[in-house]
């Protein structure tokens, strides 16, 4: 793994669990949280890739990582996950609400349950995983919460009604449990990353055709990389982030500045 700048025990002794942590984004933030000390609990829904992930992340970083596969949607299978932190690795500090839905498509012929399914992902996903950490681990002990943003919401995203709503409510849960909890000892922000390369989302909205034309309008003219997410993450896991509460932190080389939300369509 490259060289970090940060110190490699900044985690150490501290249980993370990431939803999405299967793939993408999320599998890079816990790689990066378990290479400074974490041990971690990767959450999805197909039991096979994440338990093959947790595999890896443990080869990789010497760490352990367990798998525990869920739907976020379903308070019941998020309780178990949550569960099974706190009982195989006996605690739980760090949550990553990462799992997400998305897909282009023209509000005009979206369906209610299309609206709904990406919704019910990203936004209820994200309260009902963050209502079981506290439940269980962090209204007693304090915490840390990232929740995964974007920036389709700041203005209107042509083909992304559905994702826009899911994380301006997203945003919303963010600052209204940073409020909330943060006598607690419980941190609460969001990252909210641009087009990031070699990833599911970025396949999905902006095919390899299109690639080009979007590099060309961002102002540091390449996509970001899962790894300077990652940085973002474990800056807000560290006690450097101590006065940090309720903030969403837009990490995309200015790209929303320059063209305006969505993907300059
Ligand atoms: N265009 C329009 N509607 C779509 C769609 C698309 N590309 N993909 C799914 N839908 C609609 C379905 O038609 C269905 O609505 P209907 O019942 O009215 O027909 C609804 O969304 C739910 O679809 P379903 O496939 O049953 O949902 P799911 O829970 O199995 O999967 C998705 C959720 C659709 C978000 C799926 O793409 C997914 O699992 N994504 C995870 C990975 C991902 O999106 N990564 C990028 C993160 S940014
Ligand atoms: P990804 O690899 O597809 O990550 C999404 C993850 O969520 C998958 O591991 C998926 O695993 C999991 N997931 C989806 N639905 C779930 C459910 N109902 N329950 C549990 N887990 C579920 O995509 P990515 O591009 O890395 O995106 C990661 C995050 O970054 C998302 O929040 C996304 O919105 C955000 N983001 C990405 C970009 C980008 O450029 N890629 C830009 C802005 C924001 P299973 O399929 O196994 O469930």
């Amino acid at each position: 793994m490259a060289e970090s700048i940060f110190r490699s025990d900044i985690l150490l002794g501290k249980v993370a669990l990431v939803t999405g942590g299967g793939s993408g984004i999320c599998y890079g933030i816990t790689k990066t949280l378990m290479a400074h000390g974490a041990e971690a609990v990767i959450v999805g829904r197909k039991a096979d890739r994440l338990a093959a992930a947790a595999e890896e992340l443990t080869r990789l970083t010497g760490r352990k990582c367990l798998a525990a596969p869920a739907d976020v949607r379903d308070p019941a299978q998020v309780a178990s996950a949550v569960d099974k932190a706190v009982s195989e690795l006996g605690k739980l500090d760090i949550l990553v609400n990462g799992a997400a839905g998305n897909f282009l498509a023209p509000a005009a012929t979206l369906s209610p349950n299309g609206f709904r399914t990406v919704m019910d992902i990203d936004a209820c996903g994200t309260f009902n995983v963050s209502r079981a950490a506290f439940d269980k681990a962090m209204r007693d002990n304090g915490g840390i919460i990232i929740n995964i943003s974007a920036t389709l919401h700041y203005g209107a995203t042509p083909l992304q009604v559905h994702a826009s709503a899911a994380k301006a409510a997203v945003d919303s849960i963010t600052r209204s449990l940073a409020a909330e909890w943060a006598g607690l000892g419980i941190r609460v922000n969001g990252i909210a990353p641009g087009p990031i390369d070699d990833t599911e989302g970025m396949s999905r909205l902006a095919p390899p055709g299109f690639k080009e034309q979007l590099t060309a309008k961002i102002p540091i003219k390449r996509f970001g990389t899962i790894d300077e997410i990652a940085n973002v993450a474990l800056f807000l896991c560290s006690d450097a982030a101590s006065l940090v509460h309720g903030a969403t932190i837009v990490a995309d080389g200015a790209a929303w500045l320059a063209m305006g939300p969505g993907l300059g369509t």
